[in-house]
């Protein structure tokens, strides 16, 4: 396995092997990685004859009150866990390479991404568009790989690459993994508390009761919405950010689900701030 910090090492390696015939896989990461990581490099790994995953804390999508520095880091983890998962580049560019003196050039959804996740963090889904499309120019990928847990991050990425035709490149969102209890896996789970962590799977538990009514046969929002506030209500340390039921091309709000609705959800356990999502309906 390879460690490359260097872009222009990442683009000739990625060139050569275009040129050679041989397809190229990324998953784009900030580290830390976790089995939902892993899933995705698995899914790679399967599809593709080069893996590349990157790993880079992009400073770009952090609100200026996030959490950027203390965002949890281990690079000697993460590279023992792609070698064993069979990776062949650890990408991991330096931020002054990434964004030299007078970076002036940013990509934004208009207006995908003022809904949800970007209603309390503005700025957040320029930061992901723009790092994202640099890693498909520096790693020039077939296939590129992404968890359902960011579902918002996803339609924005696959809408990116339509409106800026962004050729032969395929893009795959993979399920989200989840704890025993529930729980989807996420980085920032280390933040939580002994006593927030317990309470977290209820972010799952209200997608799920939610899940039980649409089964039953409800269709208007408001009547699953109203079971999900009761099942967050007996978490006492759930401090809600948004719960939604948005359709799945405009992530507007629906009144009645037809089709395919995204019922997402976005819940704060003190200064940690967790989502989670869930399909309904067939597209
Ligand atoms: O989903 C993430 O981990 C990040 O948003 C991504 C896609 C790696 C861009 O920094």
């Amino acid at each position: 396995m390879k460690i490359i910090s260097d872009i222009e090492e990442m683009i000739e390696l990625a060139r050569q092997w275009r040129a050679a015939g041989e397809s190229v896989g990324l998953v784009p990461t900030m580290g830390y990685l976790h089995a939902g990581h892993l899933s995705l490099i698995r899914q790679a790994r399967a599809d593709t004859g080069h893996v590349v995953v990157s790993i880079f804390v992009n400073p770009t999508q952090f609100g200026p009150n996030e959490d950027f520095l203390r965002y949890p880091r281990d690079l000697d983890e993460d590279k023992a866990l792609c070698e064993q998962a069979g990776v062949d580049v650890v990408f991991t560019p330096r931020a002054a390479e990434m964004y030299p003196e007078n970076y002036d050039i940013y990509v934004e959804a208009a207006d995908l991404s003022r809904r949800l996740c970007g209603r309390s963090r503005p700025g957040h889904f320029r930061g992901v568009c723009t790092v994202v499309l640099k890693l498909w120019h520096i790693v020039q990928p077939h296939h590129a790989y992404f968890g359902q847990k960011d579902a918002q991050q996803f339609l924005i990425l696959e809408r990116m690459a339509r409106d800026l035709n962004i050729a032969g490149l395929v893009l795959h969102q993979m399920p989200i993994i989840r704890e025993a209890d529930g729980l989807a896996l996420s980085s920032r789970n280390v933040y939580l508390s002994a006593e927030e962590r317990r309470q977290a799977p209820v972010l799952r538990r209200a997608l799920l009761a939610a899940e039980r009514l649409y089964a039953a046969g409800e269709r208007q929002a408001a009547a699953l919405l109203d079971a999900m506030r009761q099942e967050l209500a007996q978490a006492d340390l759930a401090m809600v950010d948004y719960l939604e039921i948005v359709d799945t091309v405009y992530l507007k709000p629906v009144a009645e689900i037809k089709g395919q609705a995204l019922v997402a959800l976005a819940v704060y356990f003190g200064r940690t701030r967790l989502i989670d999502n869930i399909l309904l309906g067939e597209k």
